[in-house]
């Protein structure tokens, strides 16, 4: 069965095919499924954003004229920073977060501003991945992973990207961004979503 992943991103591809692997799936990017979407991505909740690109490509897969991809499981995901302090935020707003193109060094630089003053579990954070699966005949699953840190007080490291220099690990002593990618994938929210679906799939495919 082809398996279609809602997504452009190489990174993700390369994990998703790692975690898949043993399963007997043709696994598949959207772009390689020659689906070209922009989706809204407006819901309130990570499920709810993962469902809306999942089905999204769903039904331009039934609309491909292809027997083969009409047949596929499409998976989608959708991830972020959540900071108990703060309600939450940025939550599933983490991209839109001061704007789309404000850098990463300046949103890193307000949080840690906005936390000033607490300390210990008051700054408890976490990224958050939900990943929805959409079958064929409608059918639907979600799973979800989190990777638990509180803010730094300051940002550290080189690696990753986005919020990564201001989650600490404290089981770890360092930031995400101080993790090897090798590192940080066996332990991210993504990697155990994509692992908790892996598990689904296997029980339902
Ligand atoms: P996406 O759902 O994977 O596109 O992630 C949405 C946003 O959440 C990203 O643009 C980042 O701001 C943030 N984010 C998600 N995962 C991570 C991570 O592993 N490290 C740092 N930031 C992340």
């Amino acid at each position: 069965m082809k398996l279609v992943f809602a997504t452009g991103n190489l990174n993700k591809m390369r994990e998703i095919r790692e975690i898949m692997s043993g399963l007997d799936f043709d696994i598949c990017s959207m772009k390689e499924a020659g689906i070209d979407l922009d989706i809204d991505e407006n819901a309130e909740t990570f499920e709810g954003n993962a469902l809306i690109k999942a089905r999204a490509v769903r039904n331009a897969l039934d609309a491909s004229g292809s027997e083969e991809l009409k047949k596929a499981v499409v998976l989608a995901d959708d991830s972020g920073l959540e900071i108990d302090a703060l309600g939450g935020a940025p939550g599933v707003y983490s991209a839109r977060f001061m704007g789309e193109d404000t850098g990463y060094d300046i949103k890193n630089a307000e949080i840690i501003k906005r936390l000033s003053g607490k300390t210990g579990k008051q700054r408890a954070a976490r990224f958050r991945c939900v990943i929805a699966a959409v079958f064929p005949d409608g059918r639907e699953l979600t799973a979800s992973g989190c990777f638990e840190g509180v803010i730094a007080n300051a940002p550290g490291g080189e690696n990753g990207f986005g919020y990564d220099p201001i989650l600490f690990l404290p089981e770890y002593g360092m930031t995400a961004a101080q993790l090897s990618s090798e590192e940080k994938n066996k332990i991210s929210h993504r990697g155990k979503a994509l692992f908790e679906m892996r598990k689904l799939l296997e029980t339902t495919c």
